[in-house]
């Protein structure tokens, strides 16, 4: 089997799919080439002799694709960028299949078997291949880091000889993965942090985090885990009871990080106008899920903006930012499934008919689209 690891083309990506550890690892376990685009490590720090002393090769991507069995990339190309891609052959990335319907059709008429790897199921098995996981947990910690770089004050206590500065108050609203990494470093940046989430589970999580847990009262949220851990659109009147408990609340901190996302629906709106005209000028908020519609009331893709003297911070690709470290855990991830699903005899990838992971990640196959979320 041939591996193809592509330069990414997409604005504000820096990640790579393969590093020289998983190239070595690849080779180890017995995949037979690893061809890695001219410059595609060059954003997270990774050199072109650095593959090639882990044993790829390097050249033009016509060169790394032909032949190639597998395809590895970080967010899906289109098919037509992919010259001399052989029918048949797997192609593993982001693939964003609800962003763009027309590059799917695209992977099945090229004959790929696309795998979106952000479909991995949440089942303990598949945890270690989990990249929403893996670059989740980085966005959660730098969007801890660009609120402090972008705000006027300190976030610890400071008790200095001329005068005291107060610890900066530092508010989550969802506590997933990213959330949960981001309570925990601003804590660990001496900030006094609170969070929210519908999921009652996550209130025991906040606490164990040292956070204060801000819960609507008296309202049914999501008991339990929700479906596969996932939250659901809310009832109205949660979210007029949100509404309100959130409103006194976001008047009295500095600092305000979102990172609600609801799979398959535009992320829900959790921060208005008129909220952010409560916070004290200089405060800062954080919008993750700014690319999936935005939980704040002005944010913008790509931007920083100021409204009523706050600013509104809404990077593209947060965990693209920390290239080195997120391209490091991807490729681990892709490593992982490419590992557990390795067939010693056939020296290639096979998913057994009916296997969770397989059935869960295939979007096409054999010139057809065949996932039930884009077939039904
Ligand atoms: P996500 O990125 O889909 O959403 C982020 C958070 O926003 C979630 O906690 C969600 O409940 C919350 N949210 C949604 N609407 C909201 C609203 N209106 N107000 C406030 N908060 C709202 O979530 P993520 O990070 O992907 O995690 C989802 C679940 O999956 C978690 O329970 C996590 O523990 C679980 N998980 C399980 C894994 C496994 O078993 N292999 C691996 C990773 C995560």
């Amino acid at each position: 089997m041939k591996i193809a690891v592509l330069r990414e083309t997409a604005d504000a990506e820096h990640r790579v799919a393969a590093t020289p550890e998983t190239v070595k690892k690849l080779l180890g376990l017995g995949v037979a080439a690893i061809a890695v685009e001219s410059g595609a490590g060059a954003g997270a720090s990774i050199s072109d002799a650095a593959y090639s002393d882990a044993g790829a090769t390097t050249g033009d991507r016509a060169s790394v694709l032909a032949d190639a069995d597998l395809i590895l990339g970080v967010q899906g190309p289109a098919a037509a960028d992919l010259p001399g891609a052989k029918s048949g052959a797997m192609l593993a990335a982001i693939l964003a299949p609800f962003a763009d319907r027309a590059r799917i059709d695209g992977y099945a008429g090229a004959g790929l078997t696309a795998l979106a790897m952000e479909f991995m199921p949440r089942i303990t098995r598949a945890q270690s291949m989990d990249v929403l996981s893996s670059q989740s947990n980085l966005a959660g910690y730098k969007s801890v880091i660009d609120a402090a770089e972008a705000y006027g004050r300190a976030f610890p206590m400071m008790m200095t000889a001329a005068g005291t500065i107060s610890a900066a108050r530092v508010f989550i609203m969802g506590v997933g993965v990213a959330g949960l990494q981001a309570i925990a470093t601003a804590r660990r940046l001496g900030a006094l942090v609170s969070a929210t989430d519908v999921r009652s589970a996550t209130k025991e999580q906040i606490e164990s985090l040292g956070a204060k847990a801000i819960f609507v009262e008296n309202v049914k949220g999501i008991e339990g885990e929700g479906s596969g851990g996932y939250a659901t659109e809310m009832s109205d009147e949660y979210k007029a009871a949100q509404a309100a408990l959130v409103s006194s609340h976001i008047a009295k901190q500095d600092i305000v990080i979102t990172t609600a996302l609801i799979p398959g629906r535009p992320a829900p709106r959790l921060i208005s106008d008129a909220q952010i005209a409560s916070m004290r000028p200089g405060s800062v908020i954080v919008d993750l899920a700014v690319e999936s519609g935005g939980n704040v009331e002005g944010s913008k893709v790509g931007e920083v903006v100021s409204v009523h003297g706050v600013k509104i911070i809404g990077h593209k690709n947060i965990a693209g930012r920390m290239a080195a470290d997120s391209s490091a855990l991807y490729a681990r991830n892709l490593f992982n499934m490419i590992n557990a699903f390795w067939d010693k005899d056939a020296k290639t990838v096979v998913f057994p008919a009916d296997d969770e992971i397989g059935k869960g990640i295939t979007l096409t196959q054999g010139g057809k689209v065949v996932h039930e979320r884009l077939t039904a």
